[in-house]
């Protein structure tokens, strides 16, 4: 560890907090200098594993800490905008898990605190940090699949159900990240719909099926679940030369591009319904050798370079607001039995 590391304090040690933290842990650039859950068995398997990070059950003592420079937060989502703010207030640098907070409103006024505070904010969208994300978009930018014509993304899984938050706000988060970024823009309108058939008592969706209207025709289709046979992490990008397959399941060759394509064609001048035929064309697939990297501590570097240097976060408050604004769009949608519902356009 450097003399001049970043003093992190971790709070929220649930499923994927320790994921976090280890990366905090084996980055030179940065100190575990503290842990907080409200659980004591928590902070307890925590000291065990990291015998030298100061061990915190209130937030408010953390902030408190002089010692602490930043602030990783990864608790139920309901808690993100309160416990950012509150970090922000005690002017420590914040990296708060996916959503930012659970309304625009919220993530504009964090982003704005940041600003004024001069302290980072970046969210945890972890696939901006993933070599297999950024390789499909290579392959978009250099046109190599042709136009794109539509997208689509299964996150499917038996579980992990969650009560606090429904299968859209938990999972759409990542397709809608790097789907904003592989088309550079937000979709201009939404539509989705939810189904609760195991808590229905407590409406939290466990399905969620929605389409988003991205600008120049291009248009992408979610399917979100907790009750499905398979596990599956699979996203799909059609293009008018050629077609993207990402399995993120998959040990090795991740991205298969077939070269595929389907084309109209016209036998006469004169059009007749009976001239129309389809050219499609069925070539190899190739799969393109990406290099692994734990997308996790690409993050983690990344949060650790930016409050040491000013950089602005790729995953910034701004980034975060785009995303949510989408979400927002989506939550709307399903309230309303799938109408289309207009995606807000955010000015910073
Ligand atoms: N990036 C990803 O791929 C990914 C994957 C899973 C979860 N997440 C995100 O991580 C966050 C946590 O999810 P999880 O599944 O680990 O949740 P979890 O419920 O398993 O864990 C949350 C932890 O926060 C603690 N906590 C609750 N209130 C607290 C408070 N006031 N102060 C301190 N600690 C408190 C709880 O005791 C618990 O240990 C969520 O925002 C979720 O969206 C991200």
């Amino acid at each position: 560890m450097t003399a001049d590391a970043l003093r992190i304090c971790h709070v929220g040690i649930g499923y994927w907090g320790p994921n976090l933290m280890r990366n905090v842990a084996a980055n030179t650039n940065a100190e575990l200098a503290a842990v907080c859950d409200l659980r004591a068995e928590s902070l307890q398997n925590a000291s065990e594993k990291y015998p030298d990070a100061k061990l915190y059950d209130d937030l408010g003592m953390a902030l408190a800490d002089p010692e602490i420079d930043a602030v990783i937060i990864a608790t139920p989502s309901g808690l993100h905008y309160e416990q950012a703010k509150a970090a922000l207030t005690a002017k420590k640098h914040v990296f708060v898990e996916k959503p930012l907070a659970e309304t625009v409103s919220e993530a504009l006024e964090l982003t704005r605190l940041a600003k004024f505070v001069e302290r980072v904010v970046m969210v945890g969208h972890t696939f901006l940090f993933n070599n297999i994300v950024h390789e499909v978009k290579r392959c978009i930018d250099s046109g190599e699949l042709g136009d794109i014509f539509y997208a689509y993304s299964q996150r499917l899984n038996l579980g992990r159900f969650r009560t606090d938050s429904d299968v859209m706000w938990t999972l759409a988060p990542h397709d809608v990240s790097i789907l904003n970024y592989w088309f550079d823009t937000s979709p201009d309108v939404v539509r989705a719909t939810g189904q609760a058939h195991i808590h229905p008592d407590i409406g939290v969706a466990e399905i969620c099926f929605a389409n988003l209207e991205y600008p120049q025709g291009r248009s992408a289709h979610l399917h979100l679940s907790w009750l499905d046979p398979q596990k599956r992490r699979e996203m799909v990008v059609v293009g008018s030369k050629k077609m993207l397959v990402y399995d993120d399941m998959k040990a090795e060759a991740h991205i298969r591009i077939y070269d595929k394509s389907a084309e109209a064609q016209h036998h006469s001048a004169i059009s007749d319904f009976a001239d129309f035929t389809t050219r499609l064309r069925a070539g190899g697939i190739v799969s393109p050798q990406v290099q692994l990297v734990e997308p996790l501590s690409v993050e983690i570097a990344h949060f650790v370079d930016c409050c040491r240097t000013g950089a602005v976060p790729r995953t910034d408050g701004r980034h975060a607001v785009d995303v949510i604004a989408v979400l927002e769009a989506m939550e709307q949608s399903m309230k309303a039995n799938g109408m289309p519902t207009n995606v807000a356009r955010i000015e910073a």
